[in-house]
């Protein structure tokens, strides 16, 4: 199919006009967010704890009051509606009652002692049965989770690189922090990491997306211990697979003697146990991280038990000492408290048949919208996760996303949603639902989607 060329609307001065307008409008509404902006300028870089919280679209931060179910409100008393969810952190709900009683119960009782609590033995059969390896471990965050499952996998094949598909995120992981040369198919380091001294082109291998062909291609001289990869791309536009990928490249992997990686951080929100439990993949090592203890810092990977074996092997031939994986707080009480509670109460059909319930709706009322108003535009799903995208087709790979990129039209969304009490996730145009999402909010999300296209004169 050939694509439609890029539309001359809207009219970028219009665009900037509006942007204006609702800088203004933010500026009015937010006098407290103001206010603290001021005081942590002196004593944060950037103004914020992490600068990341500085990536919004908004002239200054918008501080937050409280969060819970699907809502938060900020320092102002204005409400939003939540379709960012901490960037997926949050993707049962904020605060959810059974982990938010967990942590309290668990606080008063130790937090952390560097030996597993009690319910360790519990979590690791939640684990198994929930996501269908055998055997597991945990860590911080996902990407933590995602640097020890490299170094395992290294460690037990004895082969130097990683492969990556473009466009990937795992997190703050110096492996996979790299992009492709689109002349010369090179692995180059992703210009906006700051310190970079690695030669990634020596450790890490980068192919598109949905192209087996590059991936044979990559795995054909056996050196590549891993191919680390979400099961859709959801951090560089949202990405699905092609039918059949999967399985083929699952094939290719095992044909290789590669470890297949799947870090479902955020494909977690495809349906119950993630995106391989629904779709029947096996990988060899699986990740998670941002949701799976409701929002409470801890990340898990699991594998399979011939990996097990290998990874007892591995390290039982090492001289004593720093394995190089894993951090003092780890698998501490809380986390394990917090875990516990979530698999238990939260990783459940009835918790993603409301997901599913309220994306729907999204879905349909978007679409809807498109349609109406006749916009080349496409709204692509996965479980409870969408996004709309300024193309007018699916992108299949990175470099289909970087085609259509309109980061001024994405700035406009996203602050006019906010305007009118509606969050969306900063960096792209990504709407989740939880299980606490309901027809109010979606229905709030709409009418002002239809009021900023009405803005925009379309
Ligand atoms: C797929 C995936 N893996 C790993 C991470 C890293 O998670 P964290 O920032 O919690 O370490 C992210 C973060 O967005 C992610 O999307």
């Amino acid at each position: 199919m050939r694509d439609i060329p890029p539309s001359p609307w809207p009219d970028p001065t219009a665009l900037a006009a509006l942007q204006a307008r609702e800088r203004e409008r933010f500026l009015a509404a937010h006098p407290t967010s103001r206010a603290l902006a001021e005081r942590c300028a002196a004593h944060y870089l950037y103004g914020v704890p992490l600068h990341w919280m500085r990536d919004w679209p908004n002239p200054v931060t918008l501080f937050v009051h409280a969060a819970q179910g699907a809502q938060l409100t900020c320092v102002d008393g204005h409400a939003y509606v939540d379709f960012c969810l901490g960037d997926t952190g949050a993707m049962f709900g904020h605060s959810p009652a059974p982990v938010a009683q967990a942590v309290a119960a668990q606080a008063a009782q130790g937090l952390t002692c560097m030996l597993p609590a009690e319910a360790a033995a519990r979590v690791g059969e939640r684990l198994a049965q929930r996501f269908g390896l055998s055997c597991w471990q945990l860590a911080m965050t996902a990407s933590d989770a995602n640097r020890f499952v490299l170094r395992w996998a290294r460690a037990i094949t004895g082969r130097p690189q990683v492969l990556v598909f473009d466009g990937c995120y795992h997190g703050a992981v110096d492996d996979t922090l790299v992009d492709r040369d689109p002349a010369t198919g090179a692995t180059v380091r992703r210009r906006s990491v700051l310190g970079g001294v690695h030669d990634h082109h020596a450790f890490t291998r980068v192919i598109p997306f949905n192209d087996l062909d590059a991936l044979d291609a990559a795995l054909a001289d056996g050196q590549v211990a891993a191919l680390l990869a979400e099961p859709a791309l959801t951090n560089f536009g949202l990405v699905p697979p092609a039918p059949g990928f999967w399985e083929a490249a699952q094939a290719l992997c095992r044909r290789h003697g590669t470890l297949l990686v799947l870090d479902e951080t955020h494909t977690l929100s495809s349906g119950v146990g993630g995106y391989a439990r629904t779709h029947g993949l096996s990988p060899d090592m699986w990740v998670a991280g941002k949701a799976v203890a409701g929002g409470v810092p801890c990340a898990v990977y699991g594998f399979t038990a011939e990996v097990a074996a290998r990874m007892r092997a591995a390290k039982d031939a090492a001289p004593e000492g720093h394995s190089g994986i894993g951090t003092t707080l780890t698998a501490n009480a809380l986390a394990l408290a917090a875990l516990d509670a979530a698999l238990e109460h939260l990783h459940t059909p009835a918790s993603y048949a409301a997901m599913a319930r309220a994306a729907d709706a999204l879905e349909a009322g978007l679409n809807a919208r498109l349609h109406r108003r006749q916009l080349p535009w496409t709204v692509t799903r996965l479980g409870a996760r969408m996004e709309l995208q300024f193309m007018p087709r699916t992108p299949r790979n990175a470099d289909d996303v970087r085609q259509h990129a309109q980061p001024a039209l994405e700035a406009s969304l996203h602050l006019f949603l906010l305007n009118r009490g509606v969050l969306l996730t900063p960096f792209h145009g990504m709407m989740l639902c939880s299980p606490a999402t309901g027809d109010d909010h979606v229905a709030r999300l709409l009418a002002a989607f239809d009021e900023w296209l009405d803005a925009l004169g379309r």
